[in-house]
């Protein structure tokens, strides 16, 4: 399986491009962009995306719904075995899906999609953004954000983008049985054991993150004991002192 790759300098958000793409039909597509003039982050967010990011989406036809749920887990672990490959360091997961780099954020992953009446998806359309030559973070996120060069790692956004689409080709050869996957992201995730703050509308819960369950939901226990298993979609997850910690 390879992707058909679509260059642009700036578009809106290249989720946005390929979705105009999955109508007409397209498979097996990926859009890159040096910008975005109007990124969109998980839960309504925005997400900033000057210029010295790497902007991709990533569109296919035809997810079995099955698999829709462990779509952008394993992103996020493909995300963390793209940068290993080309520079040394180790990356981690913030559940559910930010790839975190000595305790700051260095990507965001948001997919989005069209179902059928089956559940499964008519497309699918992966979006990652990774701060890669950003020397400098606006007031407002600079105490969660990194970038590669900003930790000293020389990376090509080019040279990513390539590994990144190859870690996707073996991500979609693994989607009914990523067991190796989920042992990695379960290796990853840098919540587990830690307090957490569990954010659901504007609801906060303090918990302890104990496991991340099969379909990557993470059990969290609250203070008066009570656990629960939460999904990505529903909440969002912080540290009790900061973005991970
Ligand atoms: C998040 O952290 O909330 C998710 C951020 C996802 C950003 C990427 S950048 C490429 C793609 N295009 C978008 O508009 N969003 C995703």
């Amino acid at each position: 399986m390879t992707w058909d790759v679509l260059r642009y300098d700036t578009v809106d958000s290249t989720n946005n491009v390929c979705k105009a793409l999955a109508a007409q039909g397209l498979d097996s597509t990926a859009v890159i962009a040096r910008a975005q003039t109007a990124g969109k982050g998980r839960l309504g967010r925005s997400f900033q995306s000057p210029e010295g990011g790497l902007y991709l989406s990533a569109l296919w036809q035809d997810c079995p719904a099955g698999q829709l749920l462990t779509v952008t887990p394993l992103a996020a672990v493909a995300v963390c075995r793209a940068v290993e490959s080309l520079c040394d360091t180790d990356c981690g997961i913030k559940w559910c899906n930010d790839v975190v780099l000595h305790g700051k954020k260095l990507c965001g992953i948001l997919t989005e999609s069209s179902l059928l009446p089956d559940g499964s998806a008519a497309w699918l359309v992966v979006g990652i953004g990774v701060n890669v030559g950003q020397a400098s973070f606006p007031p407002d996120i600079a105490d969660m954000a990194t970038s590669l060069a900003l930790q000293e790692l020389d990376v090509s956004p080019d040279a990513l983008a390539d590994a990144i689409l190859a870690q996707l080709t073996a991500m979609r050869t693994v989607l009914t049985d990523p067991v190796e996957w989920l042992a990695e992201y379960r290796r990853r995730c840098v919540n587990l054991g830690r307090p957490v703050r569990v954010l659901r509308g504007n609801t906060v819960r303090q918990a302890t993150a104990l496991a991340i369950d099969e379909r990557f939901g993470l059990t969290v226990q609250y203070e008066n004991g009570e656990t629960e298993t939460v999904r990505s979609g529903e909440v969002s997850v912080r540290g009790l002192y900061g973005y991970i910690e």
